[in-house]
């Protein structure tokens, strides 16, 4: 039986032309500085974002979480967002290699209060009060169901910290998601922070790998960091050439949002399925059911396959391997649940 796998973009398979891009990757060992397909990764990575340098990591996690250690010294305080990746489901990186304390503040969609923020920065200062450091901004933002944090956000943002001399990270896993919902170029975002983490192997369909980019001398200090984790990776040419290929595929996703939307919508009609498809703009949805975990045994019998992430929350997501097929079998499917 065909399985529709929705359960995340991770999921995706190489192209054929990855795997030919990777089977006659020019590799050296990249930990001496050997390996030109790695170079030429960072340099086109550094391009497209518009930052000074960019740094191949082996995880979103492991991006966020350089970013995070070079940034802060142990005890500060780094502002997070309440639902956001980087605060919920990074393992307790913050606390575990940076020593941290994260602060979370509520948002909507993304978008944090202004003026909480400011409060949040403008901290007394005594040798009671840890003091922030940093700010971190999450676009496209998984857990508000693929939410695109508007721009003038992130100049707000941006204001904010210079006021108190912060710097901001970007989790962009999915920034070229919300650059392409929104027509805005993905490093316009990424001008109004310091530095961005985004990831090659979700809706750009590369098997691994992720870009940490920022400032020169941000990237060295990160470069130290990657090794002190066992990031370092010897002839990763092979899959760095995956990621040559994946940049080149951006358009693509243009295609993953429509059909999230038409799902959506699909879904939005079936009684007992309580979901608003004008929330989705890009390729995440999340619906709302009485029974999450009963709902998505019952899918996969249909050769569906979802995410129960609470007790009434399923998250689904298009990706590369989804085609207009698998969006209709899921309706079908859900149909035949709640008839
Ligand atoms: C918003 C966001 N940030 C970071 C990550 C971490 O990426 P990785 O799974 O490559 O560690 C994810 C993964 O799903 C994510 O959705």
């Amino acid at each position: 039986m065909r399985v529709s796998d929705f359960r995340s973009d991770t999921v995706t398979k190489p192209t054929e032309k990855m795997r030919i891009a990777m089977r006659e990757a020019v590799v050296g060992d990249d930990v001496l500085g050997d390996d030109p397909t790695v170079k030429e990764l960072e340099r086109l990575a550094a391009e497209k974002i518009g930052k000074e340098a960019a740094l191949f990591v082996p995880s979103g996690t492991m991006g966020n979480a350089i970013a995070v250690k070079v940034w802060t010294d142990e005890g500060d305080e780094v502002i997070v967002e309440e639902k956001s990746h980087i605060y919920n489901f990074e393992s307790g990186h913050l606390a575990f290699i940076s020593r941290v304390i994260p602060r979370p503040l509520p948002s909507k969609r993304g978008a944090y209060d202004i003026g909480l923020l400011k409060k949040a920065v403008n901290k007394r200062k005594d040798y009671h009060v840890p003091q922030p450091t940093l700010i971190t901004l999450e676009n496209t933002h998984n857990f508000w169901g693929g939410a695109v944090v508007p721009l003038e956000h992130f100049r707000a943002v941006r204001e904010v910290a210079d006021s108190r001399g912060i710097r901001v990270h970007l989790d962009g896993a999915r920034i070229f998601n919300a650059s392409v919902a929104s027509g805005i170029p993905a490093r316009e975002y990424a001008r109004y922070v310091d530095s961005v983490m985004f990831c090659l192997s979700k809706g750009l369909g590369a098997p691994i790998g992720s870009i940490l980019a920022g400032p020169k001398e941000f990237i060295e200090k990160a470069r130290w960091v990657r090794k002190m984790l066992g990031g370092g990776m010897r002839q990763v040419g092979v899959i760095a050439a995956a990621g040559i290929v994946a940049l080149g595929m951006i358009d693509r996703l243009k295609d993953d949002h429509r059909r999230a939307k038409e799902l959506a919508r699909g879904l939005s009609k079936v009684p007992g399925i309580r979901i608003n498809p004008e929330e989705v703009e890009t390729n995440i949805i999340f619906l709302k059911v009485d029974d999450a975990k009963s709902v998505v045994q019952k899918l996969k019998e249909y050769g569906v396959l979802a995410l129960a992430i609470s007790d009434e929350d399923i998250r689904m997501v298009t990706h590369k391997d989804i085609d207009d097929e698998d969006v209709n079998r899921a309706i079908w499917a859900f149909k035949k649940i709640f008839s």
